[in-house]
């Protein structure tokens, strides 16, 4: 078949990095938290989850990272179904692909920088090996490398407990990196900082997704989405009742969502 014929032909869009359909999830029977969601994330794109408290965005990313079971709908990841006992395997292999950033950032305070950000290839060398501190050297220089690129290789041998906001924030980011991963679930990851760390961190997480790897972040920071998002999803009461471009996301648009 001629060049010309073959282009005629495009290539087939990558399979998202999550997707999730008629996704439900409850704690107790009866009440569900999440109802009947549908997304898909595509790899390299941020997307933000925005809506009130308690609206259930933890719980969504819970259930992606496979902390909570789902119990209605179908989830894949990079175009493999995950969900289900029935796909326990397909999910260990693809967990190393999917870092989890918790609300608090999940950081031993009493370790050094570089000892947390080397918990990040626990799926890479072992248990057991962090457990007696033995990483190659090939590990400590990736990671003192991950730490020099984020700004913080000075840090490296300070406990974390020491570090301020920002600084923990970037050792979180250093970590999940570490993993070596297509897809990062952020939950409320720039809540407690101030303005300009914000920006700070969210250019580093651009930088990140234009290499490829994909971002789920929940967020309370309208005035972020726009700026930094490439789509924006409203959950409220568990449904997902809007999705789209997070360029036109504003205020306004949350104002009009919430009908007020
Ligand atoms: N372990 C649990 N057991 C029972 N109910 C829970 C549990 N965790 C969360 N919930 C309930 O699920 C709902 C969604 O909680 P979730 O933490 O996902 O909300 P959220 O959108 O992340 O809120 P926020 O913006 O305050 O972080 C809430 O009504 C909450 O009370
Ligand atoms: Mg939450």
């Amino acid at each position: 078949m001629s060049q010309a014929a073959l282009s005629a032909f495009p290539e087939p869009a990558p399979a998202p990095a999550v997707e999730t359909v008629g996704l439900s999830c409850w704690y107790v029977p009866g009440r569900p938290v999440l109802r009947d969601i549908d997304l898909a994330v595509a790899p390299g794109s941020i997307c933000m989850i925005l809506g009130p408290s308690g609206s259930g965005k933890s719980t969504l990313l819970k259930v992606i990272k496979g902390l909570l079971p789902l119990n209605a709908g179908t989830l894949s990841l990079f175009g493999q179904p995950v969900a289900g006992r029935t796909h326990a395997r397909s999910r260990r292999a693809l967990e190393r692909s999917v870092a989890w950033i918790p609300q608090h950032l999940g950081l031993v305070r009493s370790l050094t920088v570089l000892d947390n950000v080397l918990s990040g290839t626990l799926a890479r060398v072992g248990t057991l090996a962090s457990l007696v501190g033995a990483f190659p050297h090939t590990l400590r220089d990736e990671a003192l490398a991950t730490l020099d690129s984020l700004g913080i290789r000075a840090k490296a041998d300070e406990k974390v407990f020491s570090l301020s906001g920002g600084e923990r924030q970037r050792v979180a980011i250093a970590r999940a990196l570490m993993q070596h991963p297509t897809l990062v679930l952020a939950d409320e990851f720039v809540s407690q900082l101030d303005p300009l760390t914000t920006r700070e961190m969210l250019d580093i997480v651009q930088g990140i997704a234009r290499t490829g790897v994909a971002f789920l972040i929940t967020s309370h920071e309208v005035e972020l989405v726009a700026e930094y998002g490439d789509r924006v999803v409203f959950i409220r009461d568990g449904r997902k009742i809007h999705e789209g471009a997070a360029n036109a996301f504003t205020f306004a648009s949350v104002m009009t969502l919430m009908g007020r």
